[in-house]
């Protein structure tokens, strides 16, 4: 079965809104083999976003990544890459389809809610970074545990058993 890797940005977990993100995925199609709701550091999201380095805007999409919580996901269905793309909607909301994540909970290209894997290249790429290497440990645990860290912005979710909502 496919494998995406998705991350509701802070934009939308300060908005309140992840359990409706969630339920756009599971409504359509895609289960969330994993999830966990974590601040990323400097370092996670230059590392995450290293492809778009020579960007002009690298250095303001860190900043975004790791002004607030986000919630990393991966998410599995048949064509989950494509399916998460789609559901996702245009990268700049002001272009996104009526209907899509980003037309409904984004205000910005900055701004825009939710992050995927763009190809299932990158969807690999991504499934190598340590974000994803985190979610595998955690669904490997036998059930929901505070996080070890016990940071306040951190909850682990066995996504088997709890939604984040
Ligand atoms: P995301 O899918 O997370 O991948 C990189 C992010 O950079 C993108 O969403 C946007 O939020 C952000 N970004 C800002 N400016 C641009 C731009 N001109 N083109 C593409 N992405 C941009």
């Amino acid at each position: 079965m496919e494998q995406t890797l998705s991350i509701i940005k802070p934009d939308a977990t300060k908005k309140g809104v992840i359990g409706k993100i969630i339920d756009r995925f599971e409504s359509n199609g895609l289960r969330i083999a994993a999830a966990k709701k974590v601040q990323l550091s400097v370092e996670d999201a230059k590392k995450f976003y290293e492809v778009h380095a020579s960007r002009p805007f690298y250095n303001d999409l860190v900043d975004f990544m790791t002004s607030g919580p986000v919630v990393v996901m991966v998410l599995e269905g048949e064509n989950a890459v494509l399916k998460n793309r789609e559901l996702m909607g245009a990268t700049n909301p002001k272009e996104a389809a009526p209907g899509t994540i980003r037309a409904d909970f984004a205000e910005s290209i900055d701004a825009n809610a939710v992050h995927g894997s763009d190809s299932l290249e990158n969807a690999k790429i991504e499934a190598e970074n340590k974000l994803k290497e985190d979610l595998k440990k955690e669904s490997d645990q036998e059930s929901v545990t505070a996080s070890a860290s016990s940071s306040a912005s951190e909850s682990d979710i066995k996504p088997e058993n709890e939604k984040v909502s």
